[in-house]
């Protein structure tokens, strides 16, 4: 199959992929209503046509954090990269960088913050889990620093990991090395086989020097978990907000009181994000909660958003309805599972191209075009009585 939509790189990846881990990426948490509403969501509002306008040269280009970016969407943090392909997070964020756009490396990946500087200078940020162990923090916020990363992503939605019943049902929790079951059943995946399992044992480097993580991936992973800090406040946050100097997010809000919090606290910005239906199972969609967060925070504060984006279209939707920028999830591990770097790439530019025809089509002539609308180009789906 020749993939000509993000729908096409989740079946090739499917394909690719050990179930044990194409279901991990594609799963949600309990009875995954939130994960499907994030997608559904995006078919309430619609986009507004308008024709015959005189054309002008298109500039997909926007800022937010400070910066200028060519396109409205980064690579959002997605754990364990370099287990879906071997050298993933490289792969992804030297994708990314070919196109210009930023890559968040995850706390939970198998190359280091170093490891990625090696490959690419390009725009990296780094996503923090809060862990028990301040001491380990600090480590990751030094090598952060020495990676000259740009804006700290923390994640606060997952002080409680949601059950994720594909995961329980594969045993992947439970996971913490290669039994001779699972390689049996990694075994059925021999082009996968080749390209992670034979590199040797991945292990997360960030960590490899703490004996108490245990060795290799599946266990330091497990410990790593377990770690996280299950007690984190918003006075951890005004903690982080002292010790990093740079641009920092809060990544996991969905209610407008935690955005406004977030703001007055001196953030940089928000996520509004539900893990991508991976947490709370009810919660709202994210582009459910958007309007209400824009309303909230005032025009100012920066706000991304991510969960759902399969299209385009989800980008100018929620760009229209007051999102500064918009991560990608699921979206680039598909491509990455499925082909690797050229895969991630592939996602980027099929992304790119639906962005450009669809704006075109609506008359409109650049992102910040569609930003300073404000919602006009933006409509109810069945508009009605
Ligand atoms: C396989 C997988 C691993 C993830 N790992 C992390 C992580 O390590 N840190 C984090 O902040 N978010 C993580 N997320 C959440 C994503 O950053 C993002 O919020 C979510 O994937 C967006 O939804 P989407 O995948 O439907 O686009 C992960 C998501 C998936 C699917």
């Amino acid at each position: 199959m020749v993939p000509v939509n993000i729908h096409d790189f989740r079946e090739l990846a499917r394909r690719r992929l050990p179930k044990i881990f194409f279901d991990y990426i594609d799963g949600g948490s309990f009875e995954e209503e939130t994960m499907r509403a994030n997608r559904s969501d995006f078919a309430r509002f619609g986009l507004r046509q308008t024709v015959l306008v005189e054309p002008r040269p298109q500039d997909l280009s926007t800022s937010y954090l400070g910066r200028r970016h060519p396109l409205p969407f980064m690579l959002g943090p997605v754990g364990f990269l370099g287990l879906y392909s071997g050298g993933g997070e490289e792969k992804a964020a030297r994708a990314a960088h070919a196109a210009g756009i930023a890559f968040c490396l995850s706390t939970f990946s198998i190359a280091s913050l170093a490891d990625l500087r090696a490959v690419t200078d390009g725009p990296l940020d780094f996503q923090l889990y809060v862990l028990e162990d301040r001491s380990l923090c600090e480590e990751f916020l030094a090598a952060a620093e020495q990676a000259g990363v740009d804006t700290l992503f923390v994640t606060v939605d997952t002080a409680i990991t949601g059950i994720r019943e594909r995961d329980v049902r594969n045993g992947f929790r439970s996971l913490t090395r290669v039994t001779p079951g699972l390689l049996a059943r990694l075994a059925l995946k021999p082009r996968w086989l080749a390209d992670v399992a034979l590199r040797g044992m991945p292990s997360v480097r960030a960590i490899e020097h703490r004996p108490e993580f245990g060795r290799g991936a599946l266990e330091q992973a497990a410990n790593l978990s377990r770690r996280i800090d299950n007690t984190l406040s918003w006075k951890d946050i005004a903690w982080l907000r002292e010790r990093w100097t740079g641009k920092l997010v809060v990544k996991g809000v969905l209610a407008p009181k935690d955005a406004v919090k977030a703001r007055d606290l001196g953030c940089d910005g928000v996520v509004i994000s539900n893990h991508g239906g991976r947490q709370l199972d009810g919660a709202s969609s994210t582009i459910g909660a958007l309007p209400a967060i824009r309303a909230a925070v005032g025009p100012d504060f920066c706000l991304l958003l991510d969960g759902g984006i399969r299209r385009g279209t989800d980008i100018l939707k929620a760009v229209g309805l007051g999102a500064d920028g918009v991560l990608l999830g699921r979206a680039y591990a598909y491509g990455l599972a499925a082909a690797g770097q050229g895969g991630v790439a592939e996602v980027i530019a099929i992304l790119t191209k639906e962005i450009s025809i669809s704006l075109a089509l609506m008359g409109i002539s650049s992102v910040d075009e569609l930003k300073a609308l404000r919602g006009s180009a933006i409509q109810a789906s069945h508009p009605s009585g």
